[in-house]
């Protein structure tokens, strides 16, 4: 499949677990990408591993933080100074924050995950809506959580931030329709990266794998998801395949939000 031919796509997050395997697959589709991470190393990562797979690829990468203002000024200023537009966004960045109970989770904590979680996710929407907005079409996905549909427990900060993050996508996508912008949500439960490993760490700093094995027999698969799994849902949703699919929130997780 080649459905990213001469397609630009920016993609937040780029330089680790969902961002990346997004990177590899639309790279592979023919896409050209625009990476944006706070980590260095991360991206440089991620351009090694697009390379790898698809050595023709054109990657620009970035360093920025989505919860900063100026910064996402610059990353689409940048992304359009390169390309000269903007097809594909994966508004994707996020911290998984602390786990604890309510009474526990600090308003600092709280005012951090939501900077990233959600004020990062509106103003990448604010600022990459303009310039899809001018082109007259555009594809966006931004990621929530299964957090952000369900009760999960410990994620004050968390939880609200992808609740958000729901909300925005609902009502930027109801806006947007009309001027031939789609905007969809992806809801992923608990898929392996290096964030998952950090949460399993803080229910369990001496056996992370123990904790994760509770995560496991819950789900109805008896397994974690794998990145490239999320990658091949963003990529069918930021392609034409998806022509009439705007506002949706689609879960990636086995099932698990649906089981009782
Ligand atoms: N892995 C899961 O199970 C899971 C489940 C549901 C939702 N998610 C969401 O998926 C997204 C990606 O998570 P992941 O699992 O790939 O995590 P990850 O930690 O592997 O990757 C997240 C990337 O975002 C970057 N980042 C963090 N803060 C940033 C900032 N302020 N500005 C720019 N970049 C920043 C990190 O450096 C990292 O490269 C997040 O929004 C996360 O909440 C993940």
């Amino acid at each position: 499949m080649n459905r990213f031919t001469d397609r630009v796509v920016l993609i937040t997050g780029g330089g680790s677990g969902l961002g990346r395997a997004t990177a590899v697959r639309l790279a592979s589709e023919g896409a050209k990408l625009s990476l944006v991470d706070v980590s260095e190393a991360g991206l440089a990562a991620t351009v090694e591993a697009v390379t790898a797979a698809a050595p023709e690829a054109e990657v620009l990468t970035l360093i920025a933080d989505v919860s900063k203002e100026e910064d996402v000024d610059r990353y689409v200023a940048d992304t359009v100074a390169r390309f000269g537009r903007i097809d594909g966004f994966f508004n994707n960045a996020g911290i998984e924050g602390r786990q604890n109970l309510t009474e526990d989770f600090s308003a600092a904590e709280f005012d951090k995950v939501v900077a990233i979680n959600l004020r990062g996710v509106f103003l990448g929407l604010e600022k990459v809506l303009k310039v899809m907005h001018e082109q007259g079409s555009g594809m966006v996905v931004n990621t929530a959580s299964v957090g952000g549909i369900r009760g999960v427990g410990n994620q004050s900060g968390y939880a609200a931030a992808k609740h958000g993050v729901v909300g925005l996508t609902r009502n930027s996508a109801v806006e947007y329709g009309q001027f031939g912008i789609r905007i969809n949500a992806i809801a992923p439960g608990a898929i392996w990266t290096p964030m998952v490993e950090n949460s399993m760490k803080q229910l369990d700093p001496e056996n992370p794998r123990a904790a994760a094995e509770q995560f496991i027999q819950a789900n109805p698969t008896k397994r974690y998801g794998e990145a490239p799994e999320i990658a091949a849902v963003v990529a069918f949703l930021l392609s034409d395949d998806a022509s009439y699919i705007n506002a949706a929130v689609v879960p990636i997780d086995g099932g698990q939000s649906y089981k009782y």
